[in-house]
């Protein structure tokens, strides 16, 4: 695409930026990926390594169930660790961790490798087997990391549960996975105060029965409960002559499962998505290392927690299976001062800085000066992911933390996607607010609502043409409920839940979900989730749960009460609403506002109308009735 040819407001990228890049034309690499969709990614597996080659790269006979890479054996984990220790990369540094009080680690490939097989053995020797369920549920310390490769180093399936949600939301995740090992920690340290992981655990271990062995990382140093019989410091069974640094790799089928991560839906309870070993491991390789650039110079940090899929494909498996040298902090950006990522991005030299436009906003409100104190001049590339970046947000990350050099991956991708679908790379001119175009051999369309594609700067549902290797496999055990919610509402294509345009230079445009998912300060929350919180609660007879638009957050929870005959309502009982959600889903779905109604607006069909309750709230007009009952 010529220079010319693109309208609207334009960042192009310098000479420089693209002079050592991975891929320097976009077009060129588009071309030829489109061309040969299939043997692009079967180049890109050849850079990984298999103990048995695939006979097949994409298996798409028993739509919309695909296999990538048939009968490929690898391990992601061996990919991540080993494959570098047997060349120099052993001695360079997979980990740098630093806490937020300050305490910090380094760890070369080398050691995370031997720390790995020493947690696997640690595993194994409590009888977890290849698919077994292992939940994990921590806060940001370098051992989250080792977790998770252990898991897939034996072929445990992880399911890494976010430590900001709560008891009922760790219990139901525990439970629905059927995991018989917890790992977890006694704490973790966020803006000066501990979250109590671990007593959060027990709370949920009193509701899910199915859990045997539960390994405590030691992080805080509070007093925790340990349960005779049950609960095992990590660091005491670390000395036992049991465990090994020469735990053997288990071979797993490129559709074997590596993990599973719960994420909310439409309707109902979370959802567990299923990722696996092949097609997982070539996907956020590849889109890691075009997107990102990523080359063995590189510091990168992506702000996310492990406990998300971002963190899951962008700081644990797509650097490392590159490589590179991965930053994670435990803290928060603000605590004790709104300078502190920046104080880190000076002292680590980090060189490509991913974080979400909530974080940028919640800075950005703190003036440019927390910034200017710093040296960010080792910056090179910036990445934003979440939800859409208002151009504000874009315009002060390019220009204050960037100075104006580096280019900004504004990437647009799901859990169930696994990696970037929608993403630039440094070599393609950039429009604040687009993630510009899908990655190359990706196709996407926007429909109307008979599934016809709309036209140019027209809004619509966006949806997914082609299949890709890191797609979600299904939603563990539920094939039907993944077919319902992702093949059903247009046959054949992939519905991604989002309402986008798409504009003449073909560049997309992302405006948010169309769905029942809320997507708070970047997290992905379910109104179900919500709502059934808010009715487990002896005073609560109903409960609907909107996201309004909010400066910092993005979204916030706007939720509607109807409370059981005879209860009073109070300015005491909306804090303790609050308060309750926020200690059964997690702090991050406390609701910013509870109101007491007598009736929800719903459909005849009983569903209630949240277009409604949001119009209420935002003083605008409802729009069509018509379907509505009462
Ligand atoms: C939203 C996060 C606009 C979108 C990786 C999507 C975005 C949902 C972007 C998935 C972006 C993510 N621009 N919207 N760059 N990135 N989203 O599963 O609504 O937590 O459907 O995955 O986040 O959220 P999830």
């Amino acid at each position: 695409m010529s220079d010319k040819e693109i309208s609207g407001e334009v960042y192009y990228p310098s000479k420089d930026v693209i002079k050592n890049a991975h891929i320097k034309d976009w077009d060129k690499l588009n071309e030829k990926v489109s061309e040969d969709y299939l043997g692009f990614w079967a180049e890109r597996a050849k850079e990984l390594h298999w103990f048995k080659k695939h006979s097949k790269v994409l298996d798409d006979s028993n739509k919309p169930f695909f296999k990538w890479f048939v009968d490929g054996k690898t391990n992601i984990s061996y990919n991540c660790l080993d494959r570098h220790v047997n060349t120099p990369r052993k001695n360079k540094i997979a980990l740098i961790w630093e806490g937020e009080d300050g305490e910090h680690t380094t760890m070369s490939y080398f050691r995370l490798h031997k720390e790995t097989c020493k947690f696997a053995s640690i595993l194994k020797s409590l009888g977890v087997k290849k698919g077994d369920r292992v939940t994990i549920y921590m806060g940001r310390t370098p051992e989250i990391v080792i977790a998770m490769l252990a898991c897939a180093r034996i072929g445990a399936i992880h399911s890494v549960v976010y430590g900001g949600f709560s008891v009922e939301a760790l219990h139901e995740r525990i439970e629905d996975s059927q995991s018989r090992v917890l790992i977890v920690s006694d704490g973790a340290y966020q803006k000066g105060k501990i979250i109590p992981l671990k007593d959060i655990a027990d709370e949920a271990l009193q509701r899910a029965g199915t859990v045997e062995h539960v390994l405590v990382i030691k992080r805080t140093g509070q007093a925790v409960n340990m349960e005779q019989g049950r609960d095992m410091w990590y660091h005491e069974l670390m000395n036992l002559p049991i465990v090994t640094n020469n735990c053997p790799v288990v071979e797993m089928d490129s559709e074997d499962p590596l993990f599973i991560l719960y994420t909310s839906g439409t309707t109902g309870k979370s959802k567990a998505i299923l990722h696996t070993h092949g097609g997982y491991m070539v996907g956020t390789y590849t889109t890691m290392k075009y997107v990102f650039d990523i080359n063995d110079e590189d510091r990168f940090w992506c702000t996310a927690d492990p406990g998300w899929i971002t963190g899951h494909s962008y700081i644990v498996y797509g650097p490392l299976l590159n490589g590179a040298t991965v930053f994670l902090y435990e803290g928060s950006p603000t605590f004790p001062y709104p300078n502190r990522w920046w104080q880190l991005i000076e002292k680590y030299g980090i060189t490509i800085f991913y974080t979400a436009p909530t974080a940028i906003r919640g800075l950005m409100r703190f003036g440019e000066s927390w910034a200017n104190r710093h040296d960010l001049s080792s910056l090179r590339l910036l990445g934003s992911v979440g939800e859409p970046i208002n151009p504000e947000a874009w315009k002060w990350f390019y220009k204050v933390i960037g100075k104006e050099k580096c280019p900004i991956m504004d990437t647009w991708w799901q859990t169930e996607t696994g990696m970037f679908m929608i993403a630039p790379m440094p070599c393609v001119p950039l429009k604040p607010g687009s993630g510009t175009r899908p990655f190359p051999g990706i196709i996407m369309d926007i429909f109307d609502e008979a599934g016809k594609p709309v036209g140019n700067n027209q809004e619509g549902f966006l949806v997914i043409k082609t299949p890709w290797p890191a797609m979600v496999r299904e939603i563990y055990n539920d094939k039907d409920k993944y077919i319902e919610q992702y093949w059903s509402k247009f046959p054949g294509f992939y519905l991604t839940g989002d309402s986008a345009k798409r504009d003449e230079d073909g560049y997309i445009w992302v405006i948010g979900r169309v769905d029942d998912v809320i997507k708070v300060s970047g997290n992905r929350l379910g109104t179900a989730e919500i709502e059934s919180a808010l009715v487990s609660h002896h005073s609560v007879a109903e409960a609907a749960a909107i996201g309004v638009p909010h400066e910092i957050k993005g979204n916030a929870i706007y939720c509607f009460v109807i409370l059981k005959q005879g209860i009073e309502r109070t300015e005491g009982l909306i804090e303790e609403l609050r308060n309750y959600v926020s200690h059964e889903v997690g702090p991050i779905a406390k609701p910013e506002s509870v109101e007491f109604v007598d009736s929800l607006p719903k459909t005849r069909s009983g569903k209630i109308m949240r277009r409604v309750l949001k119009a209420k709230v935002m003083g605008v007009d409802p729009g069509n009735l018509s379907t509505l009952e009462e």
